[in-house]
């Protein structure tokens, strides 16, 4: 996706020094997603109790939510070492036994996009996570046997944008599995406040609701923002950060009330538009606006459900009236017989 798209949540460059820099150290500084922190918190005293490896942890849920985050947190309260990975860089089975084999006791593993293993990798994880040990072939032919390595008893913590894609057996395999929920404004307005503090940004309140409200339940987009609020305040005006001053950065980076950028304004237009309001098919949108199918999935449609301006349906997408509503189009007729049509 566009590098000089403000609000994707993907990571570009100038995110992972931002990231680092305004991660949350401690469970306590981790804003909202109440129920998945109280939940770990239970689970992390208790294996602390019992010296024990925490349970294998999967994490899912939209981009720039905070799921790398809270596995650097996890790894910190359990005051062991975390060690990170991702599902696309592990090639070869080797790769994960060379990793696994070189845990600590009671170490943390992070798998960034595991649902991106393949699967002659994931196998090695089944007795790996189940029964902490690797089966290894040794030998060639009929003399070949198996033999079993143990291995450091370890914490397996998964990410992925999409638990959809998992397989079942892997997916079993996690005894904590978590949904990371969008982020309501007032949670995103303490994350950007808290990130202005670090920062030394000097951001009047209301700029703080303000940006939180824009930036779509995304605490990585928020942060982004305020970094981009603040460079249009030191070129153009004194640093200082007022409403103002904010609503005129954040319309001119074409991020509107709602947190909608071109690129969803875009994507919306296209299926009003071109498509009747749908039902229409991801990869017929996909290509009518020039964008990979997975990046619209992923980063492009869960904001818009959650406004309750899309719905998927078995035939395809629809636009809602809301979303004809905030874009300025005539409300269309009877959106039950606009169910009923046909794919086209
Ligand atoms: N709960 C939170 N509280 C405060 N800041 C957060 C929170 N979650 C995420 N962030 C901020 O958003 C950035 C992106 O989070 P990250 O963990 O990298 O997301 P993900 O791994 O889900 O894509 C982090 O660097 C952090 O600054
Ligand atoms: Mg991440």
């Amino acid at each position: 996706m566009d590098e000089e798209r403000y609000i994707t949540s993907t990571m570009t460059s100038v995110d992972s020094e931002l990231d680092v820099t305004l991660r949350p150290k401690t469970l306590d500084d981790y804003v909202g997603q109440d129920k998945v922190k109280s939940n770990l918190k239970v689970f992390i005293e208790a294996s602390k109790k019992r010296k024990e490896a925490l349970d294998h942890v999967l994490l899912y849920g939209p981009p720039g939510l905070g799921k790398t985050t809270l596995s650097h947190i996890i790894a910190t309260e359990l005051g062991v070492q975390l060690r990170i990975t991702s599902g696309p860089s592990i090639e070869r089975a080797g790769d994960l036994a060379a990793i696994l084999t070189n845990l600590n006791e009671n170490d943390v593993l992070f798998v960034d996009e595991i649902h991106r293993l393949n699967r002659s990798v994931e196998e090695i994880l089944y007795p790996a996570m189940e029964d902490y040990a690797l089966d290894i072939v040794i030998g060639k032919g009929p003399s070949a046997r198996s033999m079993r390595l143990n291995l450091p008893h370890f914490t397996l913590i998964g990410a992925t944008t999409r638990a959809g894609m998992l397989t079942g057996p892997l997916r079993d395999r996690f005894g904590v599995i978590c949904r990371l929920e969008m982020y309501s404004p007032e949670e995103l307005a303490v994350i950007v406040r808290r990130s202005a503090t670090i920062l030394k940004v000097k951001l009047s309140p209301e700029s703080a609701v303000e940006i939180a409200r824009r930036s779509r339940g995304t605490p990585r987009i928020a942060n982004r923002l305020l970094k981009r609020v603040r460079d249009f305040a030191e070129v153009d005006g004194d640093g200082q950060v007022d409403l103002a001053l904010c609503k005129r950065a954040l319309d001119l980076m074409e991020v509107d009330g709602l947190g909608l950028d071109f690129n969803d304004r875009k994507y919306l237009g296209t299926i009003i538009d071109k498509f009747d309001g749908g039902p229409v098919g991801l990869d017929t949108i996909a290509s009518a606006i020039n964008e990979e199918g997975v990046t619209i999935e992923d980063v492009v449609e869960p904001y818009l459900l959650q406004l309750g301006f899309i719905a998927r349906t078995p035939r395809g997408r629809i636009c809602l009236p809301a979303a004809y509503r905030h874009l300025g189009f005539p409300p269309k007729a009877g959106l039950g017989e606009q169910m009923g049509f046909a794919e086209k």
